[in-house]
């Protein structure tokens, strides 16, 4: 064996147990009490958790968006991802006017391939059909190609990022046809557009107005909508970042009835309210959807708690403060978007340690279920055969956050001086060791593309 992992708890969606754990090219090849192997190394995992390491089903890495890019490269987003024990990372690639799905995806990929230090895989977010919807004719050869979901944006019209109703509906069709899921960030962009109207004409442009702007209605409202073309279309739904207690019911709704619609929520949505938007440093929260009031809050930890959502995920889209500092004035002019990547498994995990949810859960949240979602079939679980991507997490190990000890290319975080209880002392992707107490130990380049299969299916 190349590595044996002894004497830890290993955690799985569905339960706790305590065996060693054998990875052998990679890939994990036992797991048991007493193996009968040698290995090239072993580590003592006595007193530690043994998981599978999470896979973040959302965020923007170089980005060009909001009047500039996004502050993580694919090198500093995917280090600072294996640094907080995620070691699949999907990213968006946007499609523009006159480009393919396949050129788009390609495209992004000479810019990652080289340089990743996590496992990556793609969504497309398509934001038109082409002249003569000549994009509709790639959805089946982008499945093949392993881009196996697609995300329209309900929003950002100025942006010429938006996909209107009839966009939706002709592109959920046909992802019905050729087996992809549609992910959609739902918000209502005529009630957004009318506000900021509003509050423009009023010199209403402090932060607090982004979040007036597209309060838990002007989500709701979408999240049904999508919901009722998905209904109506026999297609698969995935709603990004849900952060709205309506939007919960709407989707706890359309699952009892049997329709296979999923949600994702992020961390910022569980850990904040609102009220950030009133704080000195509130540009720095500036999200969309905005983070909501403790009512959606409080739903949101329910919902994971009964099965509504699904998945926790990131939507890490930072910007360096001096961009941020655009909006100081109007909020209108502050770049979209909050840093996360590094967080998310430290978050849900201290969540667990603490007796707010079950590790198993955590694990469900953050590394099974998005695998499952997203057709990433040797990621998401400890299981045989899949691969040997692991973190060893410290349950007594506390951890302040601080942009001083992460690992990002951005030089601010909404994270700043939140603590967390447990903390995760090594990962290993594919066997190799790339984060170890702290420091990034891999190197770029490390990790690859992930080709992946039928997406939807949990
Ligand atoms: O504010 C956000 N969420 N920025 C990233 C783009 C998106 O909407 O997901
Ligand atoms: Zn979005
Ligand atoms: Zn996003």
């Amino acid at each position: 064996m190349d590595l044996l992992i002894k004497n830890g708890t290993i955690v799985s969606g569905g339960g706790e147990y305590c065996a060693d754990l054998a990875v052998k090219n990679g890939k994990i090849a036992a797991i048991g009490t007493a193996l009968p192997f040698t290995a090239k190394e072993t580590v003592d995992a006595a007193g530690l958790y043994v998981l599978p390491g999470a896979v973040d089903a959302h965020t923007h890495l170089q980005m060009p968006f909001g009047g500039t890019v996004s502050a993580d490269s694919y090198e500093t987003g995917t280090r600072a991802a294996v640094c907080g024990g995620v070691t699949t990372v999907f990213d968006y690639a946007i499609q523009r006017k006159g480009k393919g799905i396949l050129e788009t995806v390609e495209e992004r990929r000479a810019l990652s391939d080289p340089v990743i230090c996590a496992d990556l895989a793609y969504h497309c977010a398509i934001t038109n059909l082409g002249e003569k919807s000549e994009l509709l004719d790639e959805f089946k050869k982008a499945a093949d190609y392993g881009v196996t979901s697609f995300k329209c944006f309900m929003v950002y019209r100025k942006e010429g990022m938006m996909i209107d109703d009839g966009m939706l509906m002709r592109i959920m069709e046909r992802a019905g046809e050729t087996g992809i899921l549609t992910n959609v960030h739902a918000e209502n962009p005529d009630a957004i557009d009318a506000r900021i109207a509003e509050f423009a004409a009023a010199g209403k442009k402090t932060p607090w107005y982004h979040y007036l702007s597209r309060p838990e209605f002007v989500e709701a409202e979408a999240v049904k909508r999508a919901i009722h073309w998905a209904r109506a279309l026999d297609a698969k739904l995935y709603i990004v970042h849900l952060a709205c207690a309506e939007g919960v019911e709407a989707v706890a709704c359309a699952k009892a009835h049997g329709y296979p619609i999923f949600a994702e929520t992020c961390p910022q949505y569980l850990e904040f309210t609102r009220d950030v938007y009133k704080r000195e440093d509130g540009r720095n929260f500036v999200c969309s959807p905005p983070i909501k009031g403790e009512e959606s809050r409080a739903a949101l930890w329910e919902a994971l708690a009964r099965g509504a959502i699904d998945t926790v995920a990131t939507d890490h889209c930072p910007f360096k403060q001096a961009e941020k500092d655009w909006g100081k004035d109007d909020f209108t002019k502050i770049p979209n978007g909050c840093p996360g990547v590094e967080n998310l498994y430290p978050y849900m995990l201290g969540a667990a340690n603490s007796g707010k949810i079950s590790f198993p859960l955590a694990v469900r949240l953050c590394a099974e279920n998005p695998a499952k979602i997203f057709g990433c079939a040797e990621k998401g679980s400890l299981t045989p055969g899949k691969d040997a991507d692991i973190v060893l997490y410290d349950r007594h190990k506390d951890f302040t956050i601080s942009v001083k000890n992460m690992h990002s290319g951005c030089d601010q975080t909404i994270w700043e001086g939140i603590k967390v209880k447990g903390y995760p002392v090594k990962t290993f992707l594919r066997g190799n060791l790339v984060y170890d107490n702290g420091e990034y130990v891999g190197k770029p380049g490390d990790g690859r593309y992930v080709k992946r299969g039928e997406s939807g299916i949990l």
